[in-house]
């Protein structure tokens, strides 16, 4: 995985309040404690869900408070990190229809076109025609707690009233997670179709 993810997991240790917790964490996981994570750099997938569970373990979090707190400060950092990305957006579901080209964006970097391919692949958005988005994510990951946190925060961030509905969870069996994003008091906006990929989600 990219090492933002990481990279801001270790900033929330650190602003934790629990001393220490960033070198316990690294330490559980085997990695020395001067480890810095790379904006640029993919990582072993496994390494990051290890850090997230003895996250959890360090801080006496479950991974939903884990995401909760991790949305928050994810936020923090990618509006000060690139605030274009959220400039460009006029609304939480014009950001949240960007979301997976924004991950594109970052993959473009990697030079490993398998590793870019399989992160493409991880979110697939398509707006319909009530305005609400579907988003399908498909990831060995299954994060989707940490799907549901960010949207939650982005939301926030841009004052709306969100509506999640979690139509297919691969926490709860399914192939795949599907979301259902419905905004009660924003009209369908021409801007969120146009921002849409062409494709369709299966
Ligand atoms: C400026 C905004 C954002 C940036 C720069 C960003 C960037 C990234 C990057 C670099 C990764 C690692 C990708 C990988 O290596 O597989 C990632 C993962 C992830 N992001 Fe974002 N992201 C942003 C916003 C969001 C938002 C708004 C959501 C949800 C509403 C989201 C949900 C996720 C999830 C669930 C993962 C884990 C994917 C997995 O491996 O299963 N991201 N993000």
């Amino acid at each position: 995985m990219i090492g933002l993810i990481q990279h801001v997991l270790l900033h929330l240790l650190d602003d934790s309040g629990v001393p220490g917790a960033r070198a316990e964490v690294l330490r559980r996981v085997g990695l020395p404690e001067d480890t810095h994570f790379r904006l640029d750099t993919d990582y072993d997938d496994a390494q990051v869900d290890a850090l997230l569970d003895q996250a959890c373990a360090v801080l006496h979090l479950t991974r939903d408070q884990a995401f909760e707190a991790y949305a928050s400060a994810f936020l923090a950092d990618t509006r000060e990190r690139f605030p274009a990305f959220y400039a460009m957006s006029a609304d939480s579901r014009a950001f949240l229809a960007r979301q997976a080209a924004i991950h594109n964006v970052m993959a473009s970097g990697l030079r490993n076109p398998d590793r870019r391919r399989q992160i493409n692949d991880k979110f697939h958005i398509t707006a319909l025609d009530n305005g609400d988005l579907r988003v399908r994510y498909d990831s060995p990951r299954r994060w989707c707690g940490l799907y549901l946190a960010l949207a939650r925060e982005v939301a926030h961030f841009y004052g709306d009233h969100l509506e999640v509905t979690v139509a297919q969870c691969r926490q709860r069996g399914d192939a795949q997670c599907i979301f259902q994003l419905h905004w009660p008091e924003l009209r369908p906006s021409s801007e969120t179709a146009l921002t849409q990929p062409a494709k369709e989600s299966p």
